[in-house]
């Protein structure tokens, strides 16, 4: 279907997608301009084998299995009937009405944020594509409002000096953008809780910020714990050093569960020279800086520009949703290991098991 959420521009089939799950022993239907925003136009589609069905009620009617990018809302799952699959971004824990009404529905849900994030489940990994895209995107966003190179020069005009970024945060999200600045030329430094990164930020050619304080706040599965208040104020008052030294800061600090660490703290805005840049990736969590304002660009009484922008993979549609897609077509995948254009749900399977999250009218 065509996503119906304001400003969504992503779509979860490609033609290039269509065309492996129709090897897959599947038929494909799309919503006729469901492609458009993402620049996949009803031809390229019917090219690839797809049909386009003009509504997405008569859609519904037909499919056996949904595939969206963004959760349903309740006009979608109204139309939802017994035996249908759905594979989309759910948030499970976010939206438990919605959950219960498709699961009172005995809609089967597949989410694509509960994929498990291990090796063989990587193909599947919509967060990390995703975050990928908004780490990549949040560089060209800094670069676009900021007022100078990000790569050093010396010419006939005079001497440029590089520009310092900043990265905290180096999950996904914060080494697509360590790379991203780097290879534009800045001067790159990052920092994380978990000191396990210090070698994939220093391989990048970043420079790893250290603290003289021994935490390890590494928690389950690859994520953040909270810190210490002690390793808190370590780490803030380092911070507060590199205000004053960096054009540009792209904070990406999360902690599974929880609201964005505030890290980059009013203070720390004012110490930064007129014309140095903010990008908030979490902001939809409520911001790693104090003056985040998701899903907007501000500018602070010295001058800093603070963007808190939220829906980074959407304004890079084509790359996004050709992920997207991909990670998709590869559950579908495994749904169908008989390559048969059936999809089953084999509740054995590690990776299916966390993905799904409602079955037999059962939230699991
Ligand atoms: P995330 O989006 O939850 O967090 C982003 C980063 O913020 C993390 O690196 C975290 O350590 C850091 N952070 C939290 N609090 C902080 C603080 N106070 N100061 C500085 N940094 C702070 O995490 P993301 O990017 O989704 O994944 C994190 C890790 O999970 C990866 O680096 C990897 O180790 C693991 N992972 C494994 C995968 C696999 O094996 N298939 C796939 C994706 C991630």
């Amino acid at each position: 279907p065509k996503e119906i959420m304001k400003g969504e521009n992503r779509v979860a089939l490609t033609p290039q997608s269509a065309t492996i799950l129709q090897k897959m022993g599947y038929e494909c239907l799309v919503e006729s301009g469901a492609g458009l925003p993402a620049r996949f136009s009803d031809n390229d589609y019917e090219k690839a084998g797809v049909k386009v069905v003009k509504t997405a009620a008569s859609l519904w009617k037909q499919a056996n299995i949904i595939i969206k990018v963004r959760a349903p809302q309740s006009v979608e799952v109204k139309r939802f009937t017994d035996n249908q699959i759905l594979i989309s971004f759910i948030w499970p824990a976010q939206n438990s009405d919605m959950l219960k009404s498709l699961a009172d529905r005995g809609v089967s849900v597949l989410a694509m944020d509960m994929v498990p994030r291990i090796s063989r489940a990587q193909k599947m990994d919509a967060l990390s594509s995703m975050a990928n895209i908004a780490g990549y995107r949040g560089v060209i966003e800094a670069s676009n409002n900021f007022g100078r190179f990000f790569t050093g020069q010396i010419t006939a005009a005079g001497k440029v000096p590089p520009a310092k970024v900043l990265v905290i945060g180096a999950g996904v999200a914060g080494l697509a953008a360590i790379g991203a600045a780097q290879s534009m030329g800045a001067i790159v430094r990052a920092f994380d809780v978990r000191p396990e990164v210090a070698e994939q930020i220093e391989s990048m050619g970043a420079e790893f910020l250290f603290l003289d304080f021994s935490e390890d706040a590494s928690g389950d599965g690859g994520y953040a714990a909270p810190s210490s208040p002690e390793f808190r104020e370590k780490q803030l008052e380092c911070f507060r050093g590199q205000a004053k030294d960096v054009d540009i800061v792209i904070t990406t600090a999360l902690i599974p569960g929880m609201d964005a660490p505030k890290l980059w703290l009013e203070d720390m805005v004012y110490s930064m020279k007129p014309g140095s840049i903010i990008v908030d990736l979490a902001a939809e969590r409520g911001g790693n800086c104090d003056l985040t304002q998701p899903e907007k660009k501000i500018e602070s009484d010295n001058g800093v520009v603070i963007i808190g922008y939220t829906d980074y993979p959407s304004r890079m549609a084509t790359q996004a949703s050709t992920l997207y897609s991909n990670n998709v077509r590869h559950m579908l995948e495994d749904l169908s290991p008989n390559r048969d254009g059936k999809a089953f749900i084999n509740m054995e399977d590690d990776v299916i098991r966390g993905a799904v999250v409602t079955h037999k009218n059962e939230i699991t």
